[in-house]
């Protein structure tokens, strides 16, 4: 079964698995989506199973929902009476400062405001996602449908007077159709290239009107938990600067998500 993970998915699982340690009794964690949280997931799962850990999860979508419920794992809403203790979740990009691209699921938008809600948010990665500047994966950012080509006009005003490489604007398919988001909004998909100055540009979308969030995630992210295909883990914390280094036996497991 190990031998069915591709190297990328066993660095997803290492990186996932380190993290979900991070879970401790009482918490309210906040879950992220896609192929990396998906890992989480099951990690945390087997930790609800195993060990009796008791913790309740808010899903950044309605897949980690589906997920969480059958890893056993209790639901909440952040309508609760305090913060989030902890957010983990995956990324498209990370930079040296731990400032992020996300959004290559979808889910953007919840997944920023759970982050945001949060005491400490944590990415789990694998070291591909690691760039020098971000921008090489598109931005996505989320625009109601009224409106809808006005708002993209004026993103691509916005692009012509900023430090980027590429200004294409495309706006995100599914099946022959514009993607819809769970909000039942739209997705452009900003080919950047490379985003010379992020704090910016994420202040400059931002203020759009019909733009509602963008996957730019500046400030937010406290540590990331960088997994590789052997098995080895990073952990690196934005505030002290410190590098823990470690690593996780990758168990038997079949693949949870293709890449
Ligand atoms: C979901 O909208 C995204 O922000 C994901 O967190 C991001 O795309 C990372 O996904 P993978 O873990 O599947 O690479």
């Amino acid at each position: 079964m190990f031998g069915e993970l591709s190297p990328i998915d066993r660095a997803k699982f290492a990186a996932a698995s380190r993290a979900a340690d991070l879970v401790e009794d009482g918490m309210r964690v906040g879950l992220g989506t896609g192929s990396t949280a998906a890992w989480l997931i099951h990690c945390l799962g087997e930790r609800v199973q195993e060990e009796g850990l008791q913790f309740q999860g808010v899903p950044t979508s309605r897949q980690t929902a589906a997920l969480a419920v059958a890893a056993g794992i209790p639901l909440t809403t952040l309508d609760g009476p305090r913060w989030l203790d902890l957010t983990i979740d995956g990324a498209d990009e990370f930079d040296r400062q731990m400032n992020l691209i996300k959004g290559g699921g979808g889910a953007l938008l919840q997944e920023k405001i759970v982050a945001t809600a949060s005491e400490r948010m944590v990415v789990i990665a694998d070291i591909a996602k690691e760039v020098d500047t971000l921008g090489a994966f598109p931005l996505a950012v989320e625009v109601i449908p009224f409106g809808r080509a006005m708002t993209q006009a004026l993103i691509e005003e916005i692009l012509v007077g900023v430090d980027v490489l590429g200004r294409e604007v495309t706006t995100r398919m599914h099946d022959g159709r514009p993607y819809r988001t769970e909000g039942g909004n739209f997705i452009l998909d900003l080919h950047l290239g490379r985003i010379g100055n992020a704090r910016q540009l994420a202040l400059l979308l931002n203020q759009v009107p019909g733009l509602v969030e963008n996957g730019l995630f500046i400030d937010i992210c406290d540590q990331v938990v960088i997994g590789f295909g052997d098995g080895r883990v990073e952990v690196r914390d934005v505030h002290s600067g410190g590098v823990e280094i470690g690593r996780v036996e990758i168990a038997e497991t079949g693949n949870l998500f293709i890449d």
